[in-house]
């Protein structure tokens, strides 16, 4: 894997020179190329809900083309209060407490973006999730890496609690984990959020299925997203941190 030529223009600047080039992306062309199975990415083998599709036709026929909210539709931020109090009882307010961003991508960039300063320190899950690299870079985060490894793909809990120190910001906790599919167990999960607590720090959770944790064993994370959304939203709003 090589930087492509281009980020190496004068007209680049040297945070976006410092990144690779999407491994997933390259992998895809590279199985077209070759006429290669690709196992780097997912493609949804199913169509859209009908439902969906109707409500999305009937948007563009009527028009419905102005700027959302800055933050999301409201409609759209109340449903999502209204599912996550019946998934996971919580009470979150959607205008104070949810952002709709394009993505995961967006989401998690915005989250280390507004909380990060120059230097401060992200612990990071290897081997990751590949945004999490240039999400370090743009932030100007210094990842602190602590290994899963085989066969359970867990962490050594001294390992991790070795990376925490007063300068860490955050840790970011992509479950299920993205490469290795693991799903961590709820005594993890309290044992990251027991140094979260302890460090003062932030728990930036990426999770792209919810549903893994059938047994609502991650809600302790949840509970991390959301303080962490309460907080940018403050800071977006210009107020000054808290802690909730
Ligand atoms: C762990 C993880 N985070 C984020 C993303 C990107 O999500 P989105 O398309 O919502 O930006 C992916 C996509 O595969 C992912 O696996």
């Amino acid at each position: 894997m090589t930087t492509p030529a281009s980020s190496k223009s004068r007209h680049v600047s040297h945070k976006a020179s410092l990144f690779t080039e999407s491994v997933i992306r390259e992998m895809t062309r590279e199985a077209l190329k070759h006429g290669a199975v690709n196992l780097s990415q997912g493609f949804p083998d199913f169509a859209a809900p009908g439902d969906i599709k109707q409500v999305a036709m009937k948007a563009i026929a009527d028009d419905i083309k102005q700027y959302a909210i800055t933050w999301g539709a409201r409609d759209f931020r109340e449903a999502i209060a209204r599912k996550t109090k019946w998934y996971l009882g919580l009470d979150v307010d959607p205008e104070t407490e949810l952002t709709v961003t394009c993505g995961s991508t967006e989401g998690m960039i915005a989250a280390m973006m507004a909380t990060v300063d120059p230097g401060e320190e992200v612990v990071v899950f290897e081997p990751f999730y590949e945004n999490y690299a240039p999400d370090a870079i743009l932030s100007d985060a210094k990842p602190r890496y602590v290994p899963l490894r085989a066969p359970d793909w867990s962490f050594d809990p001294d390992e991790l609690r070795a990376a925490f120190n007063a300068n860490t910001k955050a840790i970011i906790v992509c479950n299920p984990n993205n490469p290795t599919g693991k799903v961590f167990t709820r005594a993890e999960m309290e044992f990251i959020a027991g140094l979260c607590q302890e460090f003062d720090a932030l728990d930036g959770a990426d999770r792209g299925d919810a549903r893994a944790d059938s047994d609502r064993q991650l809600d302790v994370q949840d509970v991390f997203s959301y303080r962490l959304a309460r907080r940018l939203l403050h800071r977006a709003a210009g107020g000054n941190q808290r802690d909730s």
